[in-house]
């Protein structure tokens, strides 16, 4: 498989650093839980983090979304969370924004634990020609819609590992 990148370690390594310090401004004074939303945003809420300088908490959450025979998105849990987030700041983390419905449903789903405020931040956001559920408050870079892999994102749950966003390329 040939891959093209799109965003190199460097191209990373400085918007995480932004995206960290943007954070870290912006809850000044308090204490924030990150929630990387699994598998994906492990690469990137391990390199986030280092760079929030607030009190973090840091918990993790697996599951999926399906759409139910009546149209309206359902979330599969996987796990549960360590500690309860009522009354707490909190930051859900994900690889990358597509149609949003995912990262929609987490916030619902969060949303009755009755945190002191919840917002989003990922690391891509897919330009996509239709309107998504939802925006996310941090977002990274903006990516064509394209099948991206790495830094988290995978195909069939390979290229995780890649230190670089690539691009498949057909030859
Ligand atoms: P959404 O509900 O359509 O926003 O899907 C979000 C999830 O789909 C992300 O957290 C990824 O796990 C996965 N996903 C969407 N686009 C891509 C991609 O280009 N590469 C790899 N995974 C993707
Ligand atoms: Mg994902």
């Amino acid at each position: 498989m040939k891959l093209r990148t799109l965003f190199s370690e460097k191209d990373i390594a400085e918007k995480v650093k932004e995206l960290g310090e943007q954070i870290s401004r912006d809850y000044q004074g308090k204490s924030l839980t990150v929630i990387a939303l699994l598998n994906g945003a492990l690469p990137f809420t391990a390199d986030l983090i280092r760079h929030i300088s607030i009190p973090v908490y840091l918990d993790s959450f697996a599951s999926s979304s399906y759409v139910n025979d009546s149209s309206s998105k359902e979330l599969t849990v996987r796990s549960r969370l360590k500690e309860p987030v009522t009354g707490k700041h909190i930051l859900l983390v994900d690889d990358i924004l597509d149609t949003g419905h995912s990262l929609a449903a987490c916030v619902e789903y969060f949303r009755e634990m009755k945190p002191a405020s919840i917002k989003t931040c990922v690391f891509l956001d897919k330009k996509l020609d239709t309107v998504k559920p939802i925006q996310a408050d941090y977002a990274g870079y903006s990516v064509e819609n394209l099948y991206v892999v790495g830094y988290g994102l995978d195909s069939y749950e390979l290229y995780r590992n890649l230190p670089f966003v690539g691009v498949v390329e057909n030859d």
